[in-house]
């Protein structure tokens, strides 16, 4: 792990971030080799994925074939083992703090009740926000994941699904201009998945933000990104990319029934399942 106060390093940038045609993320070569007790385990091999500014893209691709290890390069947790990882054009070298990272794992404080861990990017903050606007912001975000009720539950008081949500809040108050998702909506139930999916796509748009979104659902997947990239089973590389070239605003509750969305589905299906095949091992 980086330090805690490391910053991204901002060496000369290679190109202006501004310029049009530069990347928000961009891995050029990356592959990533863990040792783990003496054993060599590749997760990633080299990889070519960009980000466009304002792009939301989706990766799928069975478990274990470097989808977490892919967000953790571009947050600055882990260096590739080769290759670069790139944001606005700039190595990431360190903490990536410009974007923001709901992990797989929800990281919760459970001393905090929900409010307060959702609050708590407010209170680290150099420039204290005021009591009164810090709560104003925090009850806009329960509203928007709909958590009205359970403010003041601590996380063991909460389901899966709310924790969650409860994470999704708490990154959402730093504004972040780019977000990596890792499964967020993996353990809610089909119809809230369905109402996240729908606030995030606006939320996305309001807030012009870049994302990159890990899921295990196809349909997700298409529902929200502009491009699905499919990757293999370990050691992960790119086996498919497909552009969702479907009308925005999208109506994730209708958009499943149309003839666009199931062509697609069945296209991008089609590379997935032999990968899901592959890893489980059989
Ligand atoms: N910190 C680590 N140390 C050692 N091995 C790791 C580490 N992180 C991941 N791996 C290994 O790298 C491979 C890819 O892991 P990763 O978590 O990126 O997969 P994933 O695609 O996110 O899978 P899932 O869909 O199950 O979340 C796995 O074999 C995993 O065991
Ligand atoms: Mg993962």
């Amino acid at each position: 792990m980086p330090p805690r106060d490391a910053v991204m390093v901002a060496d000369a940038p290679a190109r202006d971030p501004r310029a049009a045609g530069v990347p928000k993320i961009e891995l050029v070569g990356a592959s990533k080799t863990f040792y783990v007790r003496g054993q060599e385990v590749t997760a990633l091999q080299p990889v070519d994925l960009t980000v466009g500014d304002q792009e939301f893209v989706a990766l799928v691709g069975p478990s274990g074939c470097g989808k977490s290890t892919t967000l953790n390069l571009v947050a600055g947790l882990l260096r590739p083992s080769r290759g670069e990882v790139l944001y606005d054009g700039v190595p990431v070298t360190a903490l990536n703090r410009r974007v923001g990272y709901i992990t797989q794992k929800d990281t919760l404080l459970p001393w905090r009740t929900a409010a307060a861990n959702i609050g708590v990017a407010l209170e680290l903050q150099s420039r204290a926000v005021p009591r009164a606007e810090a709560q104003e912001r925090v009850a806009q975000l329960i509203d928007l994941v709909g958590l009205r009720g359970f403010e003041n539950h601590y996380p063991a008081e909460l389901s899966g699904g709310m924790r969650k949500r409860v994470a999704l809040a708490r990154t959402l108050i730093y504004e972040p201009e780019c977000l990596l998702m890792d499964e967020p909506f993996g353990a809610l139930d089909a119809q809230l998945k369905l109402l996240m999916q729908d606030q995030l796509q606006q939320l996305v748009h309001q807030r012009r933000m870049t994302v990159l979104f890990v899921t295990h659902d196809l349909g997700e997947a298409i529902a929200l990104a502009d491009r699905v990239i499919v990757f293999s089973a370990r050691p992960g590389r790119i086996r498919a990319v497909r552009d969702v070239a479907l009308p925005r605003p999208r109506d994730v509750f209708k958009m499943r029934f149309t003839e666009g969305f199931g062509r697609l589905h069945e296209e991008l299906w089609d590379e997935l399942k032999d990968e899901v095949a592959k890893g489980v091992d059989v």
